[in-house]
């Protein structure tokens, strides 16, 4: 299908990468750990896209005080281009912004997924990084960009409900994928320690170690931070506001083991 969206493409191929932000439980900080990772990467020079990929509910938008233009929804209406929905934001990335309560993507027609497929693969020609926040539950749309997805990050925190959902995207994504690649980690965030997020990844390592017959490895632990909740109602970055704060130092380390130099 020739559409607006891939006229608009750049005749080169995909060079970029995109990560998947998902938990299964929601509330975990998937959005949050999202906008800090492409802040993160940005300050390391990279081009980074930030994609709402949680139009059911989504909030980039009201975490970084922002009133787009235009958003995804538009763009995958065909009524704006790439170039009219994309935000340039001042922490050094660029969002493509969703509007809350504008459609189930579990329940996107053909047409609409086509050109999910092909906005992404636009942006995957135009940035080193995409980043794809995801909503939360485990809905076909989730279950699919977790397997378009170069890189699955899971996030989850100590409470039960997380890891038993965190445990829940992880065995789709086995099904899904057959078998689950080692690109797909594990976030802890909100933790108390680094030794207790390393406990709690242990407990869902092994869950999966024993019923899917692989562990998916840590990528890094957050500790639980007030200046996370002062941030996100100040609707700014965390480290432009805190730039030492506990869990801005954490993300910049897992950062790194990311996006190694
Ligand atoms: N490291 C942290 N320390 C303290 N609080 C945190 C941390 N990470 C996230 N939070 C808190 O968790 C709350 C939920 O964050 P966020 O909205 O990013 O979660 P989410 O997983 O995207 O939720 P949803 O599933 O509803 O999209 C925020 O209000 C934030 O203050
Ligand atoms: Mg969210």
């Amino acid at each position: 299908m020739s559409s607006a969206i891939e006229r608009h493409a750049a005749p080169q191929t995909a060079v970029g990468r995109m990560i998947a932000v998902a938990s299964g439980k929601g509330g975990v900080g998937k959005t949050w750990f999202a906008i800090t990772l492409a802040h993160a990467l940005a300050q390391r020079g990279r081009r980074v896209l930030l994609l709402d990929g949680d139009l059911g509910l989504a909030n980039v938008d009201i975490q970084l005080g922002l009133m787009p233009e235009h958003d995804l929804s538009a763009l995958l209406a065909a009524t704006v281009s790439f170039e009219q929905a994309l935000h340039h934001h001042a922490g050094g990335f660029d969002i493509l912004a969703g509007r809350s309560g504008s459609g189930d993507l579990g329940s996107l027609d053909p047409i609409t997924q086509e050109r999910v497929r092909q906005v992404l693969e636009l942006a995957k020609r135009r940035y080193e990084t995409v980043i794809v926040d995801l909503g939360a539950g485990l809905d076909p749309f989730v279950r699919q960009m977790c397997c378009r997805a170069d890189q699955l990050l899971v996030v989850a925190t100590d409470e039960p409900t997380s890891l038993t959902d965190a445990y829940a995207v992880l065995k789709l994504h086995h099904r899904d994928v057959a078998p689950m690649p080692s690109s797909a980690r594990i976030v802890i965030n909100q933790a108390t320690s680094y030794a207790s997020g390393e406990r709690t990844h242990a407990t869902l390592s092994r869950a999966c170690q024993t019923f899917l017959g692989t562990s998916p490895r840590l990528v890094g632990v957050i500790r639980r931070d007030d200046k996370v909740q002062d941030a996100i109602r100040r609707q700014t970055l965390l480290m432009l506001r805190h730039p030492t704060s506990n869990a801005g130092q954490d993300v910049t380390i897992l950062t790194r083991s990311l996006d190694p130099d």
